[in-house]
């Protein structure tokens, strides 16, 4: 066995579960293990699976200490909980082939590879178990459509789950975002550093439009401060590139925000696409992160038209005081040409005629044509970062 080092808690808000998660070794025993790994069972996994592993291991995860085993993997699928009944919704899962599952013995401890033959951590296996693909994808994205983009994963990935504890013995390199990466012990401090005792985290996978603006700084209007984090893992093709966005979020906070409530810092997750379900995990990470409230608007990590509009803030309101992290939820914001205002349907009488509505198929369309958006959609400077990254790609 090996000792880890917590962090004190800084923040007000307790990680889930009460404790931040460290699995990440250091010093001898980083050596010792580094050592070790030539002479164990080698495993590679794909860039998705090292993201969960840093997760883990950062404490972004907490209080998983490892890849879910049988028990936690069923009750969190069938029932949105952990084994302990915490409330998790989402299988953090290791999938490999039956081939690689039978070459490896329970009670051995696994040396964790990336595809880039990087020794990223190890596993200490526990249990080895096969699922069921359809059962998964029905209860934790809605639906056994493989033309979902999550759902298609499930289906590509191996048949068997390894479980077990695991420690990183490296972090993946995140070296293009460096002065954004920063993990939740960190984060935490950074807070504190700043006087925040209360954050609203704000999850995203596109560049920040006005709508995205506007229900930030509402929310900021309550708060005292916003953490843009921005996933940065593996999301479809036709999502904006990580490096695009990363570029137009500084130029958005740069030109549009307070220096001193606004930090951009990377999630660096693989996006599900799972909508309600993974509305609350993205709210429990960033409880996780210390952030006091969390976003949830329209179409939460929604793809197509699986989930409905409010589908995700319907679901998380009803484990948000279990969470403890508070919830704004907004209804679908647009600029209104009679209100001259970002607005909903709330705050605004006018019909959709009046309203400013683009695709994000539309947009995209617009970017790789080097056309502007319109500046009641995006910011220019904005527009101007996305049409140079666009037409890059
Ligand atoms: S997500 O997959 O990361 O959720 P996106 O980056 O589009 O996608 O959304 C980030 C957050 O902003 C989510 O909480 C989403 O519900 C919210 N959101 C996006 N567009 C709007 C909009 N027009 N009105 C209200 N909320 C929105």
């Amino acid at each position: 066995m090996v000792t880890l080092t917590r962090d004190r808690n800084i923040t007000t808000i307790l990680p889930h579960g009460g404790e931040l998660i460290q699995r990440e070794l250091a010093g001898e025993q980083k050596k010792a293990w580094i050592e070790k790994a030539s002479t164990l069972k080698a495993l590679t996994l794909n860039a998705w699976s090292i993201s969960d592993l840093e997760l883990i291991a950062i404490g972004a995860f907490s209080p998983l200490t490892g890849f879910m085993g049988r028990e936690d993997y069923h009750r969190v699928v069938e029932e949105m909980r952990l084994s302990n009944g915490l409330v998790w919704s989402i299988p953090i899962t290791l999938p490999v082939s039956e081939n690689e599952a039978e070459e490896l013995e329970i009670g051995s401890s696994v040396a964790l590879y990336g595809e880039d033959n990087q020794l990223y951590g190890v596993l200490e296996l526990q249990e080895k178990f096969e699922y069921d693909k359809e059962k998964e994808a029905k209860l934790v994205y809605g639906t056994t459509d493989e033309a979902h983009p999550g759902v298609k994963r499930v289906y590509e990935k191996g048949n068997v789950y390894l479980a077990g504890p695991i420690y990183l013995l490296n972090r993946p390199n995140h070296d293009d975002f460096k002065e954004f990466y920063l993990d939740p012990t960190e984060t935490r401090k950074m807070f504190a550093d700043l006087g925040w005792k209360t954050v609203v985290g704000f999850q995203t996978r596109n560049p920040v439009h006005r709508a995205h603006e506007y229900i930030q700084k509402s929310a900021l209007e309550s708060v005292d401060g916003l953490l843009l984090n921005p996933l940065v893992g593996e999301t479809k093709a036709d999502d904006i590139p990580a490096d695009v966005r990363m570029e137009s979020y500084q130029v958005i906070l740069k030109n549009y925000y307070p220096k001193d409530r606004a930090r951009l810092v990377i999630y660096p997750a693989a996006m599900r696409y799972a909508g309600p379900r993974e509305a609350i995990l993205h709210a429990t990470v960033r409880k996780n992160y210390g952030c006091t409230h969390f976003i949830v608007g329209r179409d939460h990590a929604g793809v197509g038209d699986y989930y409905g509009t409010y589908e995700a803030q319907e679901l998380i309101s009803e484990y948000e005081q279990e969470l403890g992290i508070q919830i704004f939820k907004f209804e679908h914001a647009f600029y209104c040409q009679k209100c001259e205002n970002m607005a909903t349907a709330k705050t605004c009488p006018h019909d959709k005629s009046s309203h400013v509505h683009l695709s994000g198929t539309k947009v995209r369309e617009k970017l790789r044509n080097g056309e502007q958006l319109p500046k009641q959609f995006s910011r220019p400077e904005v527009a101007e970062v996305l049409i140079k990254g666009m037409q890059e790609v």
